[in-house]
């Protein structure tokens, strides 16, 4: 029999290193050269105490910051050479981020906010992307907010907005940092339990910082990172609700 197929990879670091003031004489070296894969389907948490590093790799994953060296791949595509605008462009389609601030468009509507990224990305007919967005603010429990203004919604409420934004596209692989930080107990249990209903329903990759050791023992897999360097990666059958 043949071998079962080796799962895609969402995500490929080898040697990753930052500096910050490179040249300058208060150069200094964040990332000491990290090296990690992730495979499609993938619920991690990135965890570590506060300096270490985490806002830092997960911008540069997120193709926000450049790394100093190493090679970065998403979705099976290497990212060396590529120019600004092609980077852009990849970040676009292949990853979706949440904040712990959930950034999203305070004036304008849930459903104009899940919009957007389609509105950026290309000329899709306004009823196509109109319906799509409705179908995800659905799917996180937002249907009769759809035409609420974000300045008039709940922390939770937000939360799930900018999830709903990061899955517009379909991507490989959401970010998310601290996305539960800002929120009460019972909120942040709510939205980690949709993150991670959204992973097993479409399989997307989540990788994701946390504090809190209750919602890190919820994932699939711990990546501890400390002073730059990968100290732990640990794969474990995860705790709680799906
Ligand atoms: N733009 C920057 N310039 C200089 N130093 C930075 C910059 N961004 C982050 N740092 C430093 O990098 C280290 C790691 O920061 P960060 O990645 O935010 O850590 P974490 O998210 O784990 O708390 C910290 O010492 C921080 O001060
Ligand atoms: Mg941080």
């Amino acid at each position: 029999m043949a071998e079962p197929p080796a799962p895609a990879e969402a995500l490929r670091l080898t040697g990753i290193r930052k500096s910050f003031n490179a040249g300058s004489p208060n150069a200094v070296e964040i990332l000491h050269g990290i090296d990690l894969t992730l495979q499609q389907g993938e619920f991690c948490a990135l965890i570590g105490p506060s300096g270490s590093g985490k806002s830092t790799l997960l911008n540069i994953i997120g193709l926000l910051d450049r790394q100093s060296a190493g090679q970065l791949s998403i979705g099976g595509d290497p990212t060396a050479g590529l120019s600004d605008a092609a980077l852009t462009e990849l970040r676009g389609r292949r990853i979706g981020f949440v904040f712990q601030a959930h950034n999203l468009i305070g004036a304008f509507t849930a459903l104009e906010n899940v919009m957007m990224p389609r509105l950026l990305a290309s000329n899709w007919p306004d009823a196509t992307m109109r319906q799509a967005a409705a179908a995800l603010l659905a799917k996180v429990g937002l249907e009769r907010w759809a035409d609420a203004r974000v300045n008039n919604l709940s922390g939770g409420q937000a939360q799930r907005v900018a999830i709903a934004r990061a899955l517009a596209m379909d991507p490989v692989l959401v970010l998310a940092d601290e996305p539960t930080g800002n929120l009460d107990t019972a909120a942040a249990d709510s939205v980690f339990d949709l993150l991670r209903h959204m992973n097993r329903q479409r399989g997307t990759t989540f990788l994701v910082v946390t504090h809190d050791p209750r919602l890190a023992a919820r994932c699939d897999r711990v990546i501890e990172l400390v002073d730059g360097l990968v100290r732990a990666d640990t794969r474990q059958q995860a705790t709680g609700p799906a």
